[in-house]
């Protein structure tokens, strides 16, 4: 993995979270919802707004807010998140909040004075690496997720979110919809590393977002019958690890013959997970992604038939319980085509990746900025943006801002 290690002083607060998080075991970084590294993210990141001048504030769903004026209606808000996949990038979500705050700071610098509020934003938990649900702090923000149902997902340790929210000092019966927060913006913009080939395929350093693949997370869940490795002959056995083997495969078939769909499988459990031990339960996790809403679910339904018939020999019971869901995001071709003009001659370039924004999108005028990634590779240590290209996204998001403040 490269530090991000910037030239010149530029954008030097991907240096500064450099260390932050880095994970020995998996590589790249580890930063999840109030984890260690989660929180000196964000203590990073009041350090830095403060310094700039800004007001911080976190909300009742863990989103922090810095402010450039009174907070107040009509605001501008741009941001990302500072949370990462397990063994993530340096750039995923941080490059939008650090180039977000630099562009406040240049702007600043430079002596306007805006005609309106605006406001630096964190949003938590977008990975959904911790408690499962992706953009969990915009979900929450917007209504889009019961609160309830929130308060009692939990982590890979059993922690409820409910219990790690109190452990960092917010109030889980505070979460839920913020008519407050959201309705004091009138425009949101993110920043964010290109996380496929798109911008190396246009040859350009810069794209703005045109839609998001509809895309929902599914738990698919293997009972067998848990027994002794040596004890037990092969044709006595049900095994879910066997299972898990063959509805992967199911799951990649059927995504094979989707166009223009994606299935992923890229999480087990295996309980109790002994090396002489027959599992007695897997639990799987389907990624699926597509370009409408109908062909998302089309593919799931088909991927429900698959493996329920991959399975059909092995002795096992599955369920499929869908765990979130997200429809396809077109962003609004008047906001990003207003915002385009004051960066003339970026292209247009649709994603895969979910992003807050696209949760955002369906509330208030929303638009995304990308930045090359000339690996390619994303959620990966691999994942990169250059300088020049950082910088450049920078310059881009100060002259979106000098556009309507
Ligand atoms: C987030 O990056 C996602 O697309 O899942
Ligand atoms: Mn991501
Ligand atoms: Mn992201």
């Amino acid at each position: 993995m490269t530090t991000p290690l910037v030239a010149h002083g530029q954008l030097t607060g991907l240096y500064d979270l450099s260390e932050i998080g880095r994970d020995a075991q998996r590589g790249g970084y580890s930063r999840h919802l109030w984890d260690p590294a989660d929180l000196e993210m964000r203590e990073w990141f009041i350090e830095r707004a403060r310094r700039i001048g800004l007001d911080v504030e976190q909300d009742r769903n863990g989103n922090l807010w810095a402010w450039w004026g009174t907070p107040g209606t009509n605001a501008v808000a741009v941001g990302s998140h500072l949370d990462s996949v397990p063994g993530g990038g340096a750039y995923d979500g941080p490059l939008g909040v650090v180039s977000a705050l630099e562009a406040v700071a240049r702007l600043k610098a430079s002596g306007i004075t805006p005609t309106r509020p605006v406001v630096v934003v964190a949003f938590a938990e977008e990975e959904g690496s911790r408690f499962g649900l992706a953009c969990l702090g915009s979900r929450l923000m917007t209504g889009e997720v019961d609160p309830a149902y929130a308060r009692q997902l939990t982590d890979r340790n059993g922690i409820s979110l409910e219990r790690a929210a109190q452990a960092a000092g917010v109030n889980p019966a505070h979460f839920g919809p913020d008519p407050q927060s959201l309705g004091r913006i009138a425009l949101f913009i993110e920043l964010h590393v290109e996380q496929g080939r798109g911008l190396i395929d246009l040859d350009s350093p810069l794209a703005m977002a045109s839609s998001i693949l509809a895309h929902g997370r599914w738990r698919l869940s293997i009972n067998g019958q848990g027994n002794h490795a040596g004890t037990t002959g092969m044709e006595h056995r049900r095994d879910p690890v066997l299972a898990a083997a063959r509805a992967v495969i199911a799951v990649n078939d059927t995504a094979r013959t989707h166009a223009g769909t994606r299935a992923t499988v890229g999480r087990l459990e295996v309980v109790p997970g002994g090396t002489n031990v027959i599992a007695s339960q897997v639990n799987a996790w389907i990624d699926a992604r597509g370009e409408t809403d109908a062909s998302t679910r089309s593919l799931v339904e088909e991927i429900r038939a698959n493996v329920t018939s991959a399975l059909r020999l092995t002795g096992c019971d599955a369920s499929i319980t869908e765990e979130s869901w997200n429809g396809t995001v077109h962003f609004d071709s008047e906001t990003t085509g207003s915002l385009a003009e004051a960066i003339a001659g970026v292209p247009l370039l649709p994603t895969g990746a979910g992003h807050d924004a696209g949760i955002l999108a369906g509330h208030v005028p929303s638009a995304m900025l990308f930045v090359r990634n000339p690996t390619g590779i994303s959620h990966s240590p691999e994942e990169f943006a250059e300088v020049d290209d950082c910088v450049a996204g920078v310059q881009a998001l100060q002259a979106m801002l000098r556009s309507v403040l």
